[in-house]
């Protein structure tokens, strides 16, 4: 795929690449890792033997996606949201069954209930290829926690949510603002939350993309769980009368 500009009339999922590809040169410089993502972008190429087939999507997480797409507000994501829009018909989302883990690792019930993903760019089930690289979107539900864990590829994040939590490293919890960036390298460990918004990005693993996912096991999982269950039950029993502030179980509310 050769380098375009967002600013031409290109719609569907090569228009929303190449928005990405549009906003990750204007960050190039911010990390090494995006020569990388950018290089690979450009020399995917259609896919011949693309699947379509994933599984059904409920209506819950179809309104948590719609959700998501139009809490993407910041004025540098307006292209990739726009063009995310025209190109919806032609994405398939998926949810994890063990591609990216074992199938006994224990990733809580609230990532397993609400995660979903579709690529655009992959080895497979996408209407880029290219062998070892994938670019896509990824979507938690609220009051969600994504377990620590690392993995071998290194990995790129795009914030598109307003806000979401971050534990890299396992250090202090962290929040980032839309339009943020998360490099995470090989085996580096991170962990993500969302509060009362679905948590969406776009990601992308850079090369050994092959390599399974592992969970990096913390003492707090539980009680950072129960904590956002009992802010979403709160959320459930009050929405009108929460103020909107971030909650007091949810530290480091500086959004970076
Ligand atoms: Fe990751």
């Amino acid at each position: 795929m050769s380098k375009r500009d967002s600013t031409s009339k290109e719609s569907g999922v090569s228009g929303l690449i190449a928005a990405i590809n549009h906003f990750l040169t204007s960050r190039e410089e911010t990390i090494p890792g995006i020569k990388d993502v950018l290089a690979n972008i450009s020399s995917s190429v259609v896919a011949n033997n693309l699947c379509e087939s994933g599984q059904a999507v409920s209506s819950n997480q179809q309104e948590m996606l719609q959700t998501a797409i139009s809490n993407i507000e910041d004025k540098s994501l307006q292209p990739i949201r726009d063009l995310l829009k025209s190109a919806e018909d032609e994405l398939v989302w998926r949810q994890d069954d063990s591609t990216y883990y074992s199938a006994d690792a224990d990733l809580g019930e609230g990532y397993k209930a609400s995660n979903l993903h579709t690529l655009l760019i992959a080895p497979a089930n996408a209407k880029y290829y290219h062998p070892d690289f994938t670019l896509g979107f990824f979507l938690l539900g609220p009051f969600t926690l994504y377990r620590d864990h690392f993995h071998l590829a290194p990995e790129l994040y795009v914030n598109l949510s307003p806000v979401s939590g971050w534990r890299l490293d396992g250090g202090e919890w962290r929040d980032y603002g839309a339009g943020s960036l998360i490099w995470n390298g090989p085996n580096e460990v991170h962990a993500t939350r969302s509060y009362d918004h679905p948590f969406f990005s776009i990601f992308s693993w850079v090369r050994a993309t092959k390599s399974l996912c592992k969970l990096a096991e913390k003492p707090d999982w539980e009680k950072l769980e129960k904590d956002l269950h009992d802010k979403k039950s709160a959320s459930i029993g009050g929405r009108d009368r929460l103020p909107n502030t971030m909650p007091d179980a949810m530290p480091d509310a500086v959004i970076e």
